[in-house]
């Protein structure tokens, strides 16, 4: 790798001190490569990189948006919401209200996902939904809900799995009942009675003080902390659970997990932590 950490320090520092993103407490690895894959692609070196962005604040949100990886499925890791269905069935069901909030939504489809599973368990109606992200443009996307046609066997496969072990009486409703396919367009459309629910807004998971909301019954975080060092993971994952209700839960990825001491405050199941009642670690 062309690129050295003497390289990477000198770029951070320079965002640093031009806009309100740190990207200190990001995974050396992943964040190296990036920016390597940027000077090489713009035949750059590091210097030629931070003179550009300290000229024109449009170039830093586009750096931005290729350091951070914004890959995302609808219904992605179907086993985690067939899982998830039953938590919700017997966590939230009876509440008035259930206050959700997608951190690190990317384009949204794990957004509309959540949705489409609440829609099938009749409780649409109660749902509050905020969805964030460090990017103004991949909220752009999710706002419209329009995806590529190309991604669609994909979505539907996941989809069936998802949902096929729902409650027996709920009734099962098709992949058309809220995604409109244009093939010769090449897009997907997400229905706008889905569009029009989520409040999505630009907020950095690192720079996380002015929160919108507080008290939500379900955070999701998802192949997000994966791109950060622990020391970082472990404080968001405890401003998580300051910001959970008794009995919330945190869904993060796969790939990802809780260690420590925080770990004691959940219930885990798949990938789902479920907070405990505090005095009960
Ligand atoms: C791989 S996507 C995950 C999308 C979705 N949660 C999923 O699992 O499919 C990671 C997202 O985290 C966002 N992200 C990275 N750093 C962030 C930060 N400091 N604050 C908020 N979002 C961040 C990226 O912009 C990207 O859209």
């Amino acid at each position: 790798m062309a690129v050295t950490q003497k390289d990477v320090d000198l770029f951070i520092d320079a965002v640093k001190q031009k806009s309100t993103y740190d990207f200190s407490n990001y995974s050396v690895k992943s964040f190296t490569r990036r920016i390597d894959k940027i000077l090489t692609d713009n035949n750059f070196d590091v210097f030629a990189l931070i003179k550009k962005i300290n000229k024109n604040d449009k170039y830093l949100e586009e750096i931005v948006k290729e350091i951070t990886v914004n890959t995302t499925e609808l219904f992605r890791d179907p086993q985690m919401w067939q899982v998830f269905t039953t938590i919700i069935e017997n966590y939230y069901k009876s509440n008035k209200k259930i206050k959700i909030w997608h951190a690190g939504c990317s384009t949204g489809q794990e957004v509309y996902s959540l949705l489409i599973l609440m829609h099938h368990l009749n409780l649409f109606d109660k749902v509050e939904v905020y969805a964030s992200d460090i990017n103004e443009d991949v909220l752009n996307v999710a706002r419209s809900g329009k995806y590529k046609y190309r991604d669609i066997s994909e979505y539907i496969e996941n989809y069936n799995t998802a949902l096929k072990d729902l409650p027996a009486k709920m009734k099962k409703l098709e992949f058309s009942d809220y995604i409109d396919v244009n093939k010769r367009r090449d897009s997907i459309k997400i229905k706008s009675f889905l569009t029009e629910k989520p409040t999505f807004l630009k907020h950095d998971l690192v720079n996380h003080k002015d929160l919108f909301e507080t008290d939500f019954d379900i955070i999701m975080c998802r192949n997000v902390l994966i791109y950060f060092n622990h020391d970082l993971q472990n404080k968001i994952f405890e401003f998580f659970h300051d910001n959970l209700k008794t009995d919330g839960s945190l869904v993060i990825g796969r790939h990802e997990g809780i260690l420590g001491a925080i770990a004691n405050k959940f219930k885990k199941k798949d990938t789902i932590y479920v907070k405990k009642q505090s005095g009960l670690y």
